[in-house]
């Protein structure tokens, strides 16, 4: 199963996320930025796609990017976010993301993960990610391959 990772990061918090995913799974990392040129996902079984959020909505270089993509055949998603723990912006950019992929025939996974992240000068989640969350990234990244290649 190949995978690949892109994610999108203004403080660095989701990035923590990603790159340890990346060296779990011996895969790429790609940052998405408001570039028009962006990566090809043809090549890939399994993306894993993480946004940190922005009230309540992913970051636009995502939504921009995923409303971008014109894919020949479908991918399987796998959603991670990095947030403050707002009550239900979770799930208002969760379900953003999964709608833009199912609209375009994509499949997303019912699991994703989720890990704090704080922001510098606001005292909520200050010092998140933390070492354990970041490790629980790589970890579910890497259990979620094992569990589909299995299936
Ligand atoms: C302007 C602003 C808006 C934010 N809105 C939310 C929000 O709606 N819900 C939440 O849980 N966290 C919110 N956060 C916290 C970020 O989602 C969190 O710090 C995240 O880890 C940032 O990820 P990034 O640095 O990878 O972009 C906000 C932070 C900022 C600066």
């Amino acid at each position: 199963m190949k995978s690949i990772i892109i994610y999108a990061s203004k403080s660095g918090n989701t990035k923590k996320i990603a790159d340890q995913m990346a060296a779990q799974l011996g895969c790429e990392a790609i940052k998405i930025t408001d570039s028009p040129t962006q990566t090809d996902l043809e090549a890939y079984d399994l993306v894993f796609a993480g946004t940190g959020l922005y009230a309540g909505t992913p970051n636009e270089d995502m939504v921009k990017y995923l409303n971008s993509l014109s894919m020949k055949s479908p991918k399987q998603f796998a959603l991670f976010i990095t947030w403050g723990g707002a009550p239900r912006s979770d799930k208002m950019a969760l379900g953003k993301l999964r709608a833009i992929l199912e609209g375009k025939g994509q499949k997303v996974l019912e699991e994703h993960f989720a890990a704090f992240g704080g922001w510098k000068g606001i005292l909520m989640k200050r010092g998140h990610p933390k070492p354990e969350e970041i490790t629980a990234a790589g970890e579910w990244a890497k259990n979620l391959v094992a569990k589909l290649e299995k299936s």
